[in-house]
């Protein structure tokens, strides 16, 4: 049909008021992800952007995995994980950050690829974007140069992008 990946992602997605906690308006993509047209429109959407310009995929734990991994393999790039603390094994850099509903840490092995990779960095959602920029900050660390961003919502009340300084930020949908 005709509906272009922005009206999909709008169609499937649900919204849940006061979820996780109160105030917080909770965008779920959980039936973007689970329609097999609608996941692929994504991945080939946060990718098209940047062809040729990133030599890696990095997904942030948990929702960002699934669209790195998909997104890794439809470019023939390998895909590097940003993990909440404890999960790997090896030496690891780590950054705290906030987010919209909380705080925590994220780790990066210290060696998952060679400085000077170019790296583009997916998640599903960019609201205060505290997490997108904890991942780039430990990219940095590990001698990443951050291609670019890419997130299916940006929630673009909360100001997320302009955290992101001047690396582009490829959002399909904005709210
Ligand atoms: C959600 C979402 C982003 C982040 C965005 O992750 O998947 O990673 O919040 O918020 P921010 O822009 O305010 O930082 P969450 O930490 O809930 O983890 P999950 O993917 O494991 O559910
Ligand atoms: N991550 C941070 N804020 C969010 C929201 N409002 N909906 C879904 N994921 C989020």
């Amino acid at each position: 049909n005709n509906e272009t990946i922005a009206q999909t992602i709008d169609r499937l997605g649900a919204v849940i008021p006061d979820y996780p906690q109160p105030g917080v308006v909770f965008r779920d993509l959980t039936p973007v992800f689970a329609d097999g047209p609608a996941l692929r429109g994504v991945v080939d959407a946060l990718t098209a952007p940047f062809e040729g310009r990133f030599d890696y995929v990095v997904g942030v734990e948990a929702r960002g995995f699934l669209l790195a991994a998909a997104a890794a393999y439809a470019s023939g790039k390998g895909v590097i994980t940003v993990r909440k603390p404890g999960k790997l094994p090896r030496e690891v850099f780590a950054e705290n950050y906030s987010l919209e509903y909380g705080e925590g840490t994220l780790e990066l092995h210290r060696d998952d690829m060679p400085a000077g990779s170019r790296v583009l960095i997916l998640d599903d959602v960019l609201a205060t974007g505290g997490t997108l920029a904890a991942a780039a900050r430990l990219l940095r660390k590990a001698g990443a140069e951050v291609a670019g961003f890419g997130v299916v919502l940006e929630l673009g009340e909360l100001g997320g992008r302009e955290r992101l300084g001047d690396t582009p930020v490829e959002a399909l949908v904005r709210y």
